[in-house]
């Protein structure tokens, strides 16, 4: 493959893998200063495959090096979906000398017809530092007598019980088992059946406390990835639950269903483990694509692409409990300010418009209606391609429109208006990370995310503001392009 091709829509800021596809972030765990991504990747070509997991380290969670392939397939089947753990009291028996690292994952084995399938979870660990593994001799170890969808093993130590815990998607229910030693695996609960979307299949539970922001206390958070259904427009997406786990039961709070993302390109996200107590955050990525059309994506030689490191944090509001998102703070060296603008008209008439001409940059702005029907933004990648973000006041909704971005043909889908509902349209603090071939827009400091692929030909040129039917008002903007090294 020629490099030119191999080059074309690469990301600056996002992890994608060198050749070939790469599909859900997997085994995220940090580790002796390293935050180890692993990946769904088939090595034999650009589309989805016979599963490996792929490797990368980072230092700060922006620069990746990708490394060689941690697991390959076996006599048991491909490697799918899983966690990774820190072994650190050796409950596992692996680690006679030091702690080392556990991945825990769903082999997959299917006929040569390709029915029926079999998951199975598994085990393999490393003595050095996830650079090569070890296949546990006694794998499988969890397997179930007649569920075929069986997989995605996400493991965390529960300190009050003193016993890991395994959330494990199982058709569209997310079972729980317990474990003293990772090998020997008990059943829980079984969570989902009447709660929740049941849109498609689910996959890639993530189970974890998190803190309420300004507060001493905490809730349980269990994130669910929902599968494509061919007969609905949403394509894959992801929803969670806010409540509480005792070790044996996750029990939610609330009966209505609350997405994380609004954006087409979120999905099998899932969050880092063992990141240190000093620092405290639950950092989360995701998979920027969708089932609907991942294998299509007009990148040659590769496909597929991370989102941007996030915090989660958990926000009240008026007693509901919801997901705020943040790009983890080391994103800002690699950026550096080049306009602030404050108190700026936007009228019908005017085009404001700021020249970036960069191959990333960092838009925040807080737009406020004076009396606009609707106002927003336009981010030109080229001339003739752009991407527009409007709020319109009358509906109350926030509208992403990826119709002109640049290559959009491949998929019917793609070029669908991206639609966030808003409580407010007259005042909006929009942050977005533009990269060579994805946008992800944040709204109102995290509350809502919205993240998006877009193929343009360059990534971004200039923005404009604008405003329809009234004015509208930029009461703070900045615009930052990439730091020099
Ligand atoms: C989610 C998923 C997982 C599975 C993996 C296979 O995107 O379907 O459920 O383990 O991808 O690549």
């Amino acid at each position: 493959m020629e490099i030119a091709k191999l080059e074309r829509y690469r990301p600056a800021l996002h992890f994608s893998p060198k050749q070939n596809w790469m599909n859900d972030p997997n085994g995220l765990v940090f580790f002796k200063g390293e935050y180890h991504l692993f990946f769904q990747h088939n090595p034999n070509d650009s589309i989805w495959g016979p599963m490996h997991w792929g490797h990368a380290v980072s230092k700060d969670l922006i620069k990746w090096e990708e490394l060689d392939i941690a697991l390959y397939p076996d006599e048991l089947g491909t490697i799918f979906s899983g966690s990774a753990v820190v072994d650190w009291h050796n409950t596992s028996g692996f680690f006679p000398e030091e702690p080392g690292l556990v991945a825990i994952f769903t082999h997959h084995l299917e006929d040569e017809d390709h029915t029926p399938s079999v998951q199975t979870q598994s085990l393999a660990y490393s003595h050095d530092d996830g650079r090569t593994w070890v296949k546990y001799k006694g794998n499988p170890v969890l397997t179930h007598p007649t569920k075929i969808d069986f997989r995605d093993p996400k493991v965390f130590w529960h300190q009050p019980s003193h016993k890991w815990v395994m959330v494990l998607a199982t058709g569209q229910t997310i079972s729980i088992y317990s474990s003293p030693n990772l090998k020997d695996w008990k059943f829980e609960s079984e969570f989902g059946e009447d709660v929740g979307s049941h849109d498609g299949v689910w996959e890639c539970p993530d189970l974890f406390e998190l803190s309420i922001e300004n507060s001493n206390e905490k809730k349980w958070v269990l994130i669910v990835s929902i599968g494509d259904n061919p007969q609905l427009d949403s394509g894959s997406r992801t929803q969670y639950f806010v409540g509480s786990f005792d070790g044996n039961k996750f029990v939610p709070e609330h009966d209505e269903i609350k997405w994380l993302d609004h954006g087409k390109d979120n999905y099998a996200g899932v969050s880092f483990s063992d990141i240190p107590k000093e620092d405290g955050r639950r950092i989360y990525l995701g998979w920027m694509s969708n089932w609907r059309y991942a294998n299509e994506v007009p990148t040659e030689g590769w496909r597929s692409q991370m989102t941007l490191p996030r915090e989660l944090i958990l926000r009240e509001t008026g007693g509901d409990f919801h997901i705020v998102q943040k790009v983890v703070r080391e994103l800002d060296t690699y950026l550096t300010s080049k306009e602030d603008i404050n108190n700026v008209i936007i009228g019908t008439e005017d085009t404001n418009i700021y020249e970036l001409d960069s191959e990333y940059a960092k838009i925040e702005l807080i737009l406020e209606s004076e009396d606009a029907s609707q106002y927003g933004l336009a981010i030109h990648h080229t001339k003739t391609q752009y991407t527009s973000i409007t709020i319109d006041t009358k509906d109350n909704v926030l509208l992403l429109d990826r119709k002109n971005s640049g290559k959009v043909d491949f998929s019917d889908n793609f070029s669908r208006t991206q639609k966030v509902k808003l409580e407010d349209t007259n005042q909006i603090q929009l942050q977005i990370i533009m990269d060579s071939s994805s946008l992800e827009l944040f709204i109102n400091d995290g509350e809502q995310a919205l993240t998006s692929l877009v193929y343009p030909d360059k990534a971004c040129e200039s923005i404009s503001l604008f405003a329809s039917e009234g004015m509208a008002n930029v009461v703070h903007g900045k615009f930052s392009i990439p730091s020099i090294d």
